[in-house]
């Protein structure tokens, strides 16, 4: 059920496609300036076209899209930032301090500014070998990354995940955690809800709250995602001790 909503030569029947997928897909519309910004990164062909929600949550809903490189189909994730979500001042918590970001001047601000953190904190985790999708483009309050899938079809959540070795699996998050730590980077909002498994391993997703290591709280932040991640796999069958756990990702 592609959509091609390309509009290098026909705007105006783009423009009709593009209304009539927003309102078969979801109960708010995208805004005009969402729009604008999907039109433009699909004339810079990032991707051709948007094919069908992958999740539509409060704060976001990913898509997956159709891009054509050299003639080779591929498939990417498109994550779209909506206004609604989390107050002002939950999210602001998570720029304390962080000299990379401009001050929200206003909640449509704050929502480009984490979407720009997300593509920011990917980049960082990509380069650090942490598995995450790679980034691939941002602009305004759009993300398009990877599209962690198989034949086309998104890959599950670890909360869903069958898992023959949790024991293993926990080992693999455990090392994505350490690896951030060394990038100077930790989640926030890590738990099963947040790491997709892929080929059989966990891809960290989801990271537009993650603060660096100086943040005054990243610490207790870090403390939070490990007990999450702890209890998810005693629950699972891998029991592992917090401190020693804790003692790795720092080493
Ligand atoms: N790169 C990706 N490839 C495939 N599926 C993805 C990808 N990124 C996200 N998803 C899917 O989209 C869902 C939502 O993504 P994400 O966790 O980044 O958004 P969110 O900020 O939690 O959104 P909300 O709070 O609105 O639910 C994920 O649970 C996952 O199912
Ligand atoms: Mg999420």
């Amino acid at each position: 059920m592609a959509m091609k909503l390309s509009t290098r030569k026909r705007p105006e029947r783009s423009d009709k496609m593009i209304k009539e997928h927003q309102l078969k897909f979801s109960e708010r519309a995208f805004d005009d300036n969402t729009i604008k910004t999907l039109k433009y990164l699909m004339n810079n062909e990032i991707f051709s076209s948007l094919d069908y929600p992958i999740q539509h949550g409060k704060e976001a809903a990913v898509y997956r899209g159709t891009a054509n490189h050299d003639g080779r189909e591929e498939f990417v994730a498109v994550k779209i930032f909506k206004l609604e979500g989390p107050s002002f001042q939950k999210k602001l918590q998570y720029l304390e301090g962080d000299k990379r970001f401009d001050r929200p001047r206003g909640k449509r601000h704050m929502v480009k500014i984490f979407a720009k953190k997300e593509f920011a904190n990917l980049k960082i985790c990509h380069e650090a070998g942490v598995r995450v999708p790679r980034p691939i483009k941002h602009r305004d309050n759009v993300v398009v990354m990877e599209f962690l899938g198989e034949n086309g079809v998104p890959s599950g959540l670890l909360k869903n995940a069958q898992m023959d070795s949790p024991k293993k699996i926990l080992g693999q998050v455990l090392e994505n955690m350490q690896r951030m730590h060394r990038a100077k980077i930790v989640h926030v909002d890590l738990s099963e809800f947040n790491v997709i498994m892929h080929k059989g391993m966990p891809y960290i997703i989801d990271v537009g709250q993650a603060v660096l290591l100086h943040h005054p709280q990243s610490e207790e932040f870090l403390r939070r995602d490990l007990l999450n991640v702890l209890k998810f796999f005693e629950k699972n069958g891998a029991k592992m001790d917090f401190e020693e756990a804790l003692k790795y990702i720092n080493s």
